[in-house]
């Protein structure tokens, strides 16, 4: 995982030396801080290599047998990603250079100074740590968050399609609002995808998950112990998103004073780590997501607005489902296909009922919901062919039937209205429940007594078929 996790892990370092002296030396400089390894020769390094997670090599190139360079090509071969420092006597600097030529990260010359060596390792590993959370940030990129994954055709969406496309490429920031589920997250990634950063790393940092001590080492890093429980060196997210995109979600719930330092941060174009005295260049791409009005939080005091107008260069904002209902069908087949895929059935949709009752539903929960109700239907479905209204929750199968549709066709008053929604209501909750009235009295909130009147009133018969109009 991309997270700090990996970090508080020592790095483990493979002296490789013929001359025990300087095996012996290394060690002495090193053991502190890195778990140390040691091979006397080529063939024990390169067994080594293959078989522990290795970070770094010190490599001597001048030893019997086979020697440095040979070595320093087959580790390359085995693991690209292990670093490798060279060690060489002076006089051979013509073969460090080479070295470098095929792979090496950095060398050293004997007899070699504490400090130096020190540092070198520090910036080898560091650099290491980054080479791999790019390449897993990348890798994630590409598996699960195409372009696809965006799906609506409601005007709303469409615009808001045109304006990423405009504005995919020119690295402006971006503001998303809107509700939770609506698909903030998807839409950044899409943004990020139609870039031209497309191919470095999209990297999403949830303000309101991460603890407000935690969050700034998180965004800008941190230098070894520059506070309690900073056992390593921390890159930020911040510096990992150089060259692609820096997702700051929920950015509405940060804390003022990190709000200060985000915004120093987007001005001057750098940051420091924390604990840090160098700075650091920071070229980011920064789409930010709320679901909280940030206007108001300025009128209240709870956000600074020189950020928020550092933020909302170009903001857009995703309408919630119930505006747009026509892509529901849209999406529930959409969403069938991915969990006929997980799941490996072949559901091949829902019935009229359970059509309507998505339809109808109100979505406070937006795209998200949606998704999850689906999943879980598709899940529970008895059989491939068609998901019923049992098989989706009760607050959204009570509004299948036909019920909306019965009451607007039939131009009823709402007098006539009420009494009819009631009565299907009822009979649905009755089906759900297999017509135990003390169990649909409790879902209804009703004394049981009350039900029975109710019952009587609106001519449902207890032992008549579900759904029959009788
Ligand atoms: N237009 C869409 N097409 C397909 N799937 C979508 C769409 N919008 C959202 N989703 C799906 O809905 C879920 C929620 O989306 P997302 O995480 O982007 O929402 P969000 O707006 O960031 O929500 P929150 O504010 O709660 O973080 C995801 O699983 C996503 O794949
Ligand atoms: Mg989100």
């Amino acid at each position: 995982m991309a997270n700090g996790e990996r970090h508080p892990v020592r790095a483990t370092i493979l002296v490789v030396d013929d001359d025990a002296g300087i095996r012996e030396s290394f060690e002495a400089v090193l053991a502190k801080d890195y778990d140390l390894l040691f091979a006397a020769q080529g063939p024990d390094a390169l067994r080594i290599v293959s078989t522990r997670d290795v970070n770094l090599v010190l490599l001597d190139i001048r030893m019997p047998g086979m020697d440095g360079m040979e070595v320093l090509r087959r580790i390359k071969e085995l693991n690209e990603q292990t670093e490798v420092v060279v060690v060489t006597a002076v006089k051979s600097l013509k073969t460090a250079i080479e070295a470098i030529k095929l792979g090496a990260s950095d060398y050293i010359t004997k007899p070699f100074d504490t400090h130096e060596i020190l540092s070198l390792i520090k910036r080898a590993i560091e650099k290491q740590e980054l080479l791999k959370e790019v390449l897993y940030l990348r890798s994630e990129v590409a598996r699960d968050h195409r372009f696809e994954n965006l799906v609506g055709r409601n005007p709303r969406m469409q615009d808001i399609y045109d304006l990423v496309s405009r504005i995919a490429d020119n690295n402006v920031t971006v503001l998303l609002n809107g509700e939770s589920g609506t698909g903030k997250e998807v839409l950044a990634r899409v943004i990020h995808q139609q870039s031209n950063r497309s191919q470095r790393p999209f990297v999403a940092v949830n303000c309101a998950a991460i603890p407000a001590e935690l969050l700034e080492s998180e965004l800008f890093g941190h230098e070894k112990g520059s506070f309690t429980g900073a056992i390593a060196t921390k890159v930020g997210k911040f510096e990992l998103a150089t060259g692609g995109t820096l997702f700051l979600d929920e950015v509405g719930s940060m804390r003022l004073d990190l709000q200060a330092k985000i915004l120093r941060a987007l001005q001057e174009r750098e940051v420091e780590r924390v604990g840090g005295t160098r700075t650091i260049k920071i070229d980011a791409r920064v789409i930010a997501a709320t679901n909280r009005d940030l206007k108001k939080a300025v009128e209240e005091g709870t956000f600074r607005e020189d950020l928020y107008y550092r933020l909302n260069v170009v903001p857009i904002t995703l309408p919630p489902l119930r505006q747009r209902r026509e892509d529901i069908p849209l999406l529930v087949e959409h969403f069938i296909g991915k969990y006929n895929r997980e799941f490996a059935r072949k559901v091949k949709g829902f019935s009229a009922g359970a059509t309507a009752a998505l339809y109808h539903y109100d979505w406070p929960g937006n795209v998200r919901e949606l998704e999850n109700v689906i999943e879980r239907a598709v899940a529970l479905a008895e059989s491939d062919e068609t998901i019923s209204l049992r098989e989706l929750p009760l607050e959204i199968s009570i509004l299948g039937g036909d019920v909306i549709e019965d009451i607007q066709k039939a131009g009823l008053s709402l007098r006539e209205a009420r009494s009819h929604f009631e009565r299907q209501y009822i009979l649905n909750i009755l089906e759900k429940v297999q017509w135990n009235q003390t169990e649909a009295a409790r879902v209804l909130g009703l004394h049981r007594n009350t039900l029975a009147w109710k019952l009587q009133r609106l001519r449902i018969d207890s032992r008549a078929q579900p759904f029959s109009n009788g």
